[in-house]
């Protein structure tokens, strides 16, 4: 995927240092030429043997070393990059790169580069809120530098907060998408997968077999193309895909909420989750204990939340899945009326191979202007790469 790329990852010294190293991983699995500079600060975290193990190439770590500069020196270093990635930065580099100043390989290599330049910002929580350092990490945007925001969680410091360089998976997934722009690039794309969880007491709840499987192809495959994804997962036993921000929810109305916030600000939404049409009317404050023979549940209706973004929408593209048990095609064209959308994806959830759970999907496209499109039995990715292939030729439609 990246054969024939050059990257040159900058390395400054922090904990998490590690994860350049499972970064320097990927890189190379995906083909590229990676040449590693270190700060002094970095090596004494992991050493350069690590990094030159893996990315088979001599590691950068002295500015005024003969036989470095001899073998490579900075200037060719900076020049040959197709991409700068620095991984960790510290809040001591982004203060020098802020105000131009250059006194060892890493910030003299980066001064000198006319490639993009993407870092990776990772400290304590105090440090990523000083305003000291938010003033330079604005002006690295101002001046043109991209930026991994850090996440947040657990530090190694023990604090809890923002600062915590993203996975690995997610700076890789940043990486591709400046060496090989993808065509979805710059489209902020919403996605919503899995199933949702009604609680009935505090031991139970009604949900469907949705495994999130569809939803979570659409979006690995959607940040792989370039787009900016929002990923709203009900509850599934799935890991987070890479490059993509992920919001877990519960019920429908957690999800109609998250919906709401994020609407606006997106280009496309693909409503891949099953909601649960119902949930109980009363939520039982202790665990219901079993009397008689029958048990009566009394349910109230869940908004639709596709038909309200339906209702809503401005300018997005609105896709909807129908999930259906027979008249498929009459149902999903019934669906894409009622909830104002521009595509649906009509699922016979009984049809061998496809539906909840599996691998595969068998589906048909259904279009506004009343095209119609199906598709052969394929594997989910397949399945999520045909419909953002759509999704592509329906943002490029000039809107009248
Ligand atoms: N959907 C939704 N909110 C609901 C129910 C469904 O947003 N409360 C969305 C789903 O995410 C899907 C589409 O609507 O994209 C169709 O869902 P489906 O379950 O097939 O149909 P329903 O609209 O629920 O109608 P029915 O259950 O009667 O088939």
């Amino acid at each position: 995927m990246l054969q024939g790329k050059t990257v040159v990852l900058g390395v400054s010294g922090g904990i998490a240092v590690y994860k350049a190293v499972e970064l320097l991983r990927l890189l190379i699995k995906a083909q590229a030429e990676v040449h590693v500079v270190m700060t002094k600060n970095a090596c004494e975290f992991v050493t350069p043997l690590t990094f030159q193990t893996l990315s088979h190439n001599p590691v950068h770590t002295e500015l005024f070393d003969l036989y470095q500069e001899q073998e490579i020196g900075h200037i060719s270093l900076a020049d040959r990059a197709d991409l700068f990635l620095i991984v960790p930065a510290t809040a001591n580099l982004i203060g020098k790169i802020a105000n131009g100043l250059a006194d060892d390989l890493l910030s003299t290599s980066l001064m000198a580069t006319k490639a993009p330049v993407l870092i990776c910002p990772a400290m304590n929580t105090n440090m990523y809120e000083d305003q000291r350092y938010q003033r330079n990490h604005q002006q690295l945007l101002a001046d043109g530098f991209h930026l991994l925001e850090p996440i947040s969680g657990d530090l190694a410091c023990g604090w809890q907060g923002k600062g915590k360089l993203p996975d690995p998976q997610q700076i890789f997934a940043a990486a591709c998408n400046l060496l090989v722009p993808g065509d979805l690039s710059g489209v902020r794309l919403l996605v919503t997968a899995g199933p949702t969880r009604e609680e009935l007491d505090p031991v139970r709840y009604l949900s469907n077999y949705s495994s999130g499987k569809m939803g979570y192809a659409i979006a690995r495959s959607a940040a792989a193309r370039g787009a900016d994804v929002t990923l709203i997962s009900g509850p599934v036993a799935l890991s987070e895909p890479g490059g993509v921000t992920t919001l877990q929810v519960t019920s429908a109305l957690q999800m109609q909420q998250a919906l709401a916030e994020r609407f606006d600000s997106s280009d496309v939404v693909i409503k891949a989750a099953a909601v649960a049409d119902y949930r109980p009317l009363h939520k039982a404050q202790q665990k219901i204990k079993k009397s008689a023979e029958e048990f009566c549940l009394q349910l109230e209706k869940n908004p639709d939340l596709l038909a309200e973004l339906g209702k809503r929408k401005k300018k997005q593209i609105l896709v909807g899945f129908a999930a259906e048990t027979e008249n498929l095609l009459e149902n999903a064209a019934t669906k894409i009326k009622m909830k104002n959308l521009d595509m649906i994806v009509a699922n016979d959830v009984t049809a061998e191979g496809a539906g909840f759970g599996s691998e595969t999907n068998l589906v048909n496209f259904l279009f506004a202007d009343g095209r119609q499109e199906a598709l052969p039995l394929l594997s989910k990715a397949k399945v999520a790469e045909t419909l953002l292939d759509r999704v592509r030729e329906l943002l490029d439609k000039p809107k009248h």
